[in-house]
């Protein structure tokens, strides 16, 4: 340690990315990412072949971060991991590598909550001058393959699940349809693209009703595969004929869904300043809302850039970065957690 900067090096292996970032002072310096081709063939990840891939990829991706950032490790001042959620056998990879440099290094180590790093994403600044953040409290709508859920960030340790999927989450919805209808995993970008091209008023499928802010996908996901079902008996290749408006029209029933209770949260609330993170953030039908949102209703929006969308590590050294300042450090005898929600 000993210069007065806070160093902070975030490592992040809870699914099928690994990836190593660093952080000086609040100021991203480098963050690289390994992702994992291996799943591409089994249309879904496999837990098993993931936590292998990150043993592969876990040295060489620090070893490329602490390079790109032109910072030795005995610069660092602390080692943030993931700790949870996700699936086990990936976690483990990440956490033991930050326990053994952590205590290699005797420096200090901090956990930080994946979905409290997608959140604080909005955070990161890609030079001394960028000022461009969300100011507390603020709405975050927070969806990836395993979340749906509207938080309300009060500060950067306090943050308050206003409302949240009760079975799937949206993109795990959109990766099922795409996967119904033959167009690989994971199904988001290529949703995405197609949307692009059709109408969303094409179709119709089922909308949830439920009270107060939380969201359910699942009534969706059989209102499209029965839909199906029922076109393809009239043509056998209606998915092939009618792929644009399909993925039109189920990109549309998803980003409805999810606006429409944020549009309430926002409004019951007064909170104004709204951001979106996670995964399924990167969907272009999704911003567009956001951007027409704000038009309309004189929201601040926050768009997280393509590369904090998915799974990265600057989004783990930031939120450890706002751990150390708050000297927030955990034991080495700390375990990984596959399922926790946000505190
Ligand atoms: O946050 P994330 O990388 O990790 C998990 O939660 O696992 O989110 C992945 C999810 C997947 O469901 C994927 O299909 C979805 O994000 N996704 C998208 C797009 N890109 C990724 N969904 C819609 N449109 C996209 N462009």
């Amino acid at each position: 340690m000993g210069d007065k900067h806070v160093t902070i090096l975030g490592i992040e292996s809870s699914c099928d990315d690994t990836s190593a970032a660093v952080i000086r002072d609040g100021v991203l310096l480098s963050n690289v990412t390994a992702s994992q081709a291996v799943h591409e063939a089994y249309g879904g990840v496999v837990p098993e072949l993931a936590s292998r891939a990150h043993q592969q990829n876990i040295v060489p991706v620090v070893d490329q971060a602490l390079k790109r950032a032109g910072v030795a490790k005995e610069e660092l001042s602390a080692v943030a991991f993931t700790r949870g959620p996700g699936l086990m056998g990936s976690l483990l990879v990440g956490v033991s590598f930050a326990k053994g440099f952590a205590r290699a290094l005797g420096i200090p180590l901090i956990d930080v909550n994946h979905l409290q790093g997608h959140v604080l994403a909005h955070f990161i600044k890609e030079s001394e001058d960028d000022h461009d953040q969300p100011s507390f409290p603020f709405l975050c709508l927070l969806v990836s393959g395993g979340n749906s859920q509207i938080v309300r960030v009060k500060a950067y340790n306090d943050m308050e699940v206003m409302g949240q999927t009760i079975d799937d989450a949206a993109g795990e919805a959109i990766d099922k349809c795409s996967k119904v209808m033959g167009l690989g995993y994971p199904g988001g970008p290529v949703i995405d693209r197609l949307a692009r091209q059709g109408n969303p008023l094409a179709y119709t499928f089922a909308k949830p009703h439920i009270e107060g802010y939380d969201y359910s996908f699942s009534g969706l996901k059989t209102s499209f595969l029965y839909s199906l079902r029922d076109w393809l008996k009239d043509d056998p290749d209606f998915i092939e004929h009618h792929k644009e408006d399909l993925a039109a029209s189920l990109e549309h029933t998803i980003v409805e869904i999810l606006m429409k209770k944020l549009r309430q949260a926002a409004k019951d609330t007064g909170i104004k300043e709204v951001a979106v993170a996670g995964g399924v953030s990167a969907n272009n039908g999704l911003r567009n809302a956001f951007r027409e949102h704000a038009a309309k209703y004189g929201w601040k929006i926050f768009i997280p850039k393509f590369s904090y969308t998915t799974d990265n590590a600057a989004m783990i050294a930031i939120t450890g970065y706002f751990k150390y300042l708050d000297q927030d450090f955990c034991g080495i005898d700390l375990p990984a957690y596959s399922r926790v929600t946000l505190k």
